[in-house]
């Protein structure tokens, strides 16, 4: 008898992490690397923010609170919803985890059983499949190419859902794609879940304000209010205010879904850091002045990447609504050799050539489970990008 569990043979190490770490691995070895694989903004925590927390931690509020949030933080995540997305809900619906990471994976624990199906459209966030896997789920994946714009389709969805379909998750923007689904590709997705009463929502919304040239974000329980007795909507802090070691997310549903979700975190991980639940609490309530900042920035390095990355010749590169991901397609190098010999006969030979031979560390596409392409994290410097960019430029040039 082995001592890890069965279940532990049916996940992988996250890809995107991996990346991360080879490239620091490098970089310790003295090698110019220009990291482009991490999916957190590169800016600091807003000092309303920061001095929220300082002030908790002199308050005493360091000890344990409730499992799944402070009343306080619920009520504000309550007025959160209300504001920015016209949706109810009160305190009682909302659950608060360590990360949206947390959220994701409570509400699956506690919803499938083996065998339970889980519509994943790809390119998807890397850990969808496998906490489906872990909480012993099938994943069900929905390629949506290039051609589609990297968005479900009605008639896509259609086609997937059967009798043992629990949830369809969705992630607009999209990391990787930064694909977003405005109001009426939102709308004839609803619309197809209204007619399978079985099927749940998932609805991903971490990306909710990085949103470029007046995309409007919208949600599904908010386009359709018949849904919204089964959907979750969850969302947190980490990539709006710049908060992703604080680790506070999310999520807002039926009152019986958020209690088993609280159920499983008191036996688990208990409250978030009480320290970041007045953290987060601050940053929901205090001034936003943060996020139409980033937005412009982010919209800015979008702009400039795009531009370079479309004039690499072998690189289609779409401009993405939102997030801070563009997620290039490299189908015209495949078969190439770079210059350093590799063969580039998949996306991530094209990644790893990349990082050895240029020093520019991307997520290749399998990872996100839509090839051949390759993610970049826009979140650094606009000079760095554009190192970055001329780095892959000579790259491609010299592929033959
Ligand atoms: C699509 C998506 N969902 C959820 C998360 C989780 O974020 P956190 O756990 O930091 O709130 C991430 C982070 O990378 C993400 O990209």
């Amino acid at each position: 008898m082995g001592l890890l569990a069965g279940r532990l043979q049916r996940i992988k190490p996250s890809p995107t992490i991996a990346m991360t770490t080879r490239a620091a691995t490098l970089r310790a070895e003295g090698r110019d690397i220009i990291g482009l694989s991490a999916g957190e903004p590169d800016f600091d925590t807003p000092e309303h923010i920061r001095e929220a927390a300082k002030a908790a931690i002199d308050a005493g509020h360091t000890r344990y609170t409730p499992v799944d949030g402070t009343a306080s933080l619920k009520r504000a995540i309550s007025g959160k919803f209300a504001r920015e997305n016209g949706l109810d809900y009160a305190p009682s619906q909302v659950t608060v985890g360590g990360g949206g990471k947390q959220i994701l994976f409570n509400a699956l624990m506690a919803t499938l059983d083996e065998a339970d199906e889980v519509i994943i459209p790809a390119p998807y966030w890397v850990s969808y499949p496998d906490m489906v896997l872990l909480a012993g789920g099938r994943p069900v994946i929905v390629e949506c190419g290039i051609g589609a714009g990297f968005r479900l389709t009605p008639e896509a969805l259609e086609t997937v859902i059967t009798p043992r379909t629990k949830w369809l998750i969705l992630n607009s923007p999209s990391n990787p794609s930064g694909a977003g689904y405005d109001r009426a590709a939102m709308q004839a997705l609803t619309d197809v879940l209204l007619r399978h009463p079985q099927v749940w929502v998932l609805a991903d919304d971490i990306y909710e304000h990085l949103v470029f040239d007046g995309f409007e974000f919208c949600t599904p329980a908010q386009v359709e209010p018949r849904l919204k007795d089964r959907v979750l909507t969850m969302n947190g802090v980490s990539k709006a205010y710049a908060m992703t070691g604080w680790r506070i997310g999310y999520g807002a549903g039926p009152e019986p879904l958020i209690r088993a979700m609280a159920k499983l975190q008191s036996q688990s991980t208990s409250n978030p850091c009480s320290i970041s639940q007045y953290a987060a609490e601050a940053a929901l309530t205090g001034p936003q002045d943060y996020i139409t900042e980033s937005r412009a920035a982010f919209q800015r390095r979008r702009d400039l990447v795009v531009a370079g990355l479309n004039a690499c010749p072998g690189l289609t590169c779409p401009t993405p609504q939102g997030a801070f991901y563009v997620y290039p397609s490299i189908r015209d190098l495949i078969g190439k050799t770079s210059a350093g010999g590799t063969l580039l006969d998949n996306d991530e030979a094209f990644a790893n050539a990349l990082l050895d031979e240029a020093g520019v560390a991307v997520v290749f596409g399998a990872a996100f489970g839509l090839s051949p392409h390759f993610r970049i994290s826009y979140a650094t410097s606009d000079d760095q990008l554009r190192e970055a960019v001329t780095r892959i430029r000579r790259f491609c040039e010299n592929c033959a």
